[in-house]
């Protein structure tokens, strides 16, 4: 193969046709290092980055127009955009595993170009992070507090399918892909650089497993223990004694 054509062809970008216009393509083809400079698994990890970061980008823009559903009470376009959520998350833990095709020794060249850069520096996590608490006030407002509703009514002694149980099993799986991601991220990076290493901040990579146990909305986790609680009380003894 003519390895200098291909370069050539990877590294000519042009602005001519409609396609190349609409989509940026230029800008988008060259936020990338020039192949020339390139580590070996250096494009694919940019790569991954850039393409979580506009997964992450598509997923705050669903998430607030979600809350602007919520608002308007349109609880089949708020299942719909969901729908679009999740499957964004999805995406974004698959493509992690792209990385895991990169071994430590690919790796160690890469890390000594990332400076003092962390994961939690990424402009789509941080935004993402501050996006479900005023998601979960919407949701409480019109689906609760206006229908006289609580979670523990949807969930048990008025369980019924209702609009606002459709929308908290839409929040808590949201919550579930979003600790799957990050354990999934955990895993990679431990898979890299082992576990209990230090980051490039110089913080164990512990502060990682804390932070993947994290959940966005306690009260849906919470009715599922209260209820086994209920459940165990009312049990007594097993028919098989
Ligand atoms: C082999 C590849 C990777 C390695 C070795 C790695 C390593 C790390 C490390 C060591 C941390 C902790 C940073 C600190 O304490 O300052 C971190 C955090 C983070 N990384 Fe990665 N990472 C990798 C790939 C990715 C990818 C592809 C993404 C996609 C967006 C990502 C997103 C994040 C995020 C969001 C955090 C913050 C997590 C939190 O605070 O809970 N990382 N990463």
């Amino acid at each position: 193969m003519n390895k200098k054509l291909f370069h050539q062809l990877l590294e000519t970008h042009s602005d001519n046709t409609d396609y190349e216009k609409y989509l940026n393509t230029t800008q988008l083809l060259t936020a990338q290092k020039k192949v020339a400079d390139l580590l070996p698994d250096e494009l694919q990890f940019q790569i991954v980055h850039q393409s979580e970061e506009l997964w992450m980008k598509l997923l705050a823009y669903t998430l607030l127009q979600i809350d602007s559903y919520l608002v308007k009470e349109n609880t089949n376009r708020v299942l719909t955009l969901f729908r679009r959520a999740h499957k964004i998350q999805r995406l974004m833990i698959d493509q992690l595993s792209m990385l895991e095709t990169m071994s430590p020794k690919e790796y160690f060249p890469i890390r000594a170009l990332l400076g003092n850069g962390s994961g939690q520096e990424s402009p789509g996590f941080k935004i993402l992070l501050q996006m479900p608490a005023p998601l979960w006030q919407t949701f409480k407002k019109h689906y609760l507090e206006k229908a006289d509703l609580t979670i523990e009514q949807i969930y048990d002694t008025k369980y019924n399918h209702c609009d606002a149980y459709l929308i908290a099993e839409q929040l808590i799986e949201f919550d579930s892909n979003f600790q799957e991601f990050l354990y999934s991220h955990l895993r990679l990076v431990e898979r890299t650089i082992g576990p209990r290493a230090t980051s490039l901040k110089g913080r164990s990579t512990d502060a990682l497993s804390i932070s993947a146990s994290r959940n966005f909305f306690p009260e849906l986790w919470n009715i599922r223990t209260q209820m086994t609680e209920q459940w165990t009380r009312r049990r007594g003894s097993s028919p098989y004694q």
